[in-house]
């Protein structure tokens, strides 16, 4: 269902117009009486008197057109819980006859002067659907007639929230789309779109790559009859040459597995396997959306994991950009390979600030930490810390898994320099965090984010409606703002 937002001049609404108001944490409504005629005032107090308060929100139905929507606001509410209570309020009306609003911003209790707009973030965030290849289309439109003075986000504001949404309904659209038409060669082309947005892209292909010595990703792609890309989107918002951020991701557009097939069951899933790609993809573009003032890359591996006559062995040994080589026990432990070759050249090539990489890279960290924290691993105190607060901040949570040398030596190999899964089994998400280690070659303040468990989600959560979450986008965003801009 679609959101539309208008900020009115007037602060009057149409008298039989659905209505929401605001209260206090108690449901007081004596504040609202003006707002309400006699009938529909005494109608609501009567409801609210048997009502479990400890409720965010009522939807009354006071006639058989109009329906008034009171939500109350907590004391000293936090701006994740604004969100949500936005997101709350898109779950009551959706569906419901009657699309038009009138949001009463001067009912607005307390003194967050961001409340309004993050309330409408969350409402926006939560309303994204992934319709696309559903012919029947439903043409139902809730549009939200903000009224009063009180709130209005700034022009700059407006403009921030804005860029964000569209950063992450970018990544969950590229995470939506089926593997047969988001393969690494249409990826490509859609990031290539992203230079009209003032980002710098550019696409290094299978012939490039192959000069420059990236043979762990190339070995990952070279099963697919398409394409394996590096993709990197460059952002300068400042006007000096400062060191950039540097972002990484995953952009495995299906995993089956390889030789290493996975099971029939739940291989679908496998097309979320590029969303640690379009977190980063997503937030190079909120990035350049709202002109950030910092410098930023992102660096993206695009590839498909497939099984064919030439696809990558068991056994297979392959040299990396690094120098290091790797012997690949498992072709379904894949997204370290291709991590591997961009992480190094990241660092290399654009001598970040720090890097943070995403990806959904192991199947153990949905098992430790299930659909409520990415795994964090870091080399760096100050950056992991700085990872924690901003997820505390925007609701994407980290939680921080240890990294140790005893389990870096369980990647050593006999035949190569090491080799890609571990045999004495265990900490799967550690020992995958440690293989990313080897290629951070100059120490650089390193985060990997495994989003495995954060990316797609069946059920929904408090700001999506179930699917691609673009889980990162917010999160790093506000890494940015918070610490480097
Ligand atoms: N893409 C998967 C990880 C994954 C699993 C993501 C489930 C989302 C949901 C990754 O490429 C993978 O297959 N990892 C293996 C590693 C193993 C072979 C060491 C895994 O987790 O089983
Ligand atoms: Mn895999
Ligand atoms: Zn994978």
């Amino acid at each position: 269902m679609s959101i539309k937002i208008t900020y009115l001049k007037s602060s009057k609404a149409k008298s039989d117009a659905n209505l929401v108001l605001f209260s206090n944490d108690k449901f007081n409504i004596k504040t609202l009486k003006r707002y309400l005629s006699v009938n529909e005032f005494s109608y609501i107090n009567d409801l609210l008197k048997t009502s479990d308060l400890k409720k965010n929100l009522f939807l009354f139905d006071v006639s058989s057109k109009k329906k008034i929507v009171i939500i109350s606001i907590k004391n000293n509410i936090k701006l994740s819980d604004i969100e949500n209570l936005g997101a709350e309020f898109y779950g009551s009306v959706k569906g419901k006859k009657g699309g038009e609003y009138f949001l009463n911003s001067d009912t607005i209790v307390g003194n967050n002067e961001n409340f309004l707009g993050h309330f409408l973030h969350g409402l926006k965030l939560k309303s994204y659907e992934f319709k696309k290849y559903k012919t029947k289309k439903e043409a139902n439109i809730i549009s939200i007639n903000v009224i009063g003075n009180k709130n209005k986000p700034s022009v700059l504001n407006q403009l921030k929230f804005k860029s964000l949404e569209e950063g992450t309904f970018f990544a969950r659209d590229l995470v939506s789309e089926p593997g047969n038409v988001l393969h690494p060669d249409e990826y490509a082309n859609r990031l290539r779109s992203l230079k009209k947005i003032g980002l710098k892209v550019i696409v290094y292909d299978k012939k490039k790559l192959k000069s420059l010595g990236m043979h762990a990703l190339l070995g990952v792609g070279q099963g697919s009859v398409r394409g394996s890309y590096l993709v990197t989107m460059e952002w300068n918002g400042t006007k000096n040459n400062s060191k950039p951020l540097a972002f990484v991701g995953k952009g495995v557009c299906f995993d089956t597995g390889g030789y290493s097939l996975k099971p029939a069951r739940f291989m679908e899933d496998m097309t979320y396997d590029m969303a640690g790609s379009a977190a980063v993809v997503g937030l190079m573009k909120s990035l350049a959306l709202r002109k950030a003032k910092i410098n930023a890359v992102g660096v993206v591996g695009l590839v498909e994991n497939m099984v064919s006559g030439n696809a990558q062995r068991p056994g297979d040994i392959v040299k990396s950009y690094s120098g290091k080589t790797i012997e690949v026990l498992n072709t379904d432990a894949e997204g370290r390979l291709v991590l591997a070759d961009a992480l190094t050249y990241t660092e290399k090539r654009y001598k970040p600030k720090f890097i943070v990489d995403l990806a959904t890279l192991t199947g153990a960290i949905i098992v430790s930490l299930g659909s409520e924290y990415a795994g964090l691993f870091s080399n760096d105190d100050k950056l992991s810390n700085q990872i924690l607060n901003a997820g505390e901040k925007v609701e994407e949570k980290v939680w921080r898994m240890p990294l140790h040398k005893n389990y870096d030596k369980l990647m050593n190999s006999k035949n190569a320099d090491m080799q890609n899964i571990n045999y004495v089994g265990g900490a799967g998400s550690t020992t995958a965090a440690q293989f990313l280690q080897r290629f951070i070659i100059n120490k650089t303040p390193w985060a990997h984010l495994d989003i495995a468990g954060m990316a797609f989600s069946k059920y929904g959560g408090a700001l999506n409606s179930g699917g691609a979450t673009g889980f990162g986008v917010r999160l790093l965003n506000e890494l940015i703002e918070e610490n480097y801009e």
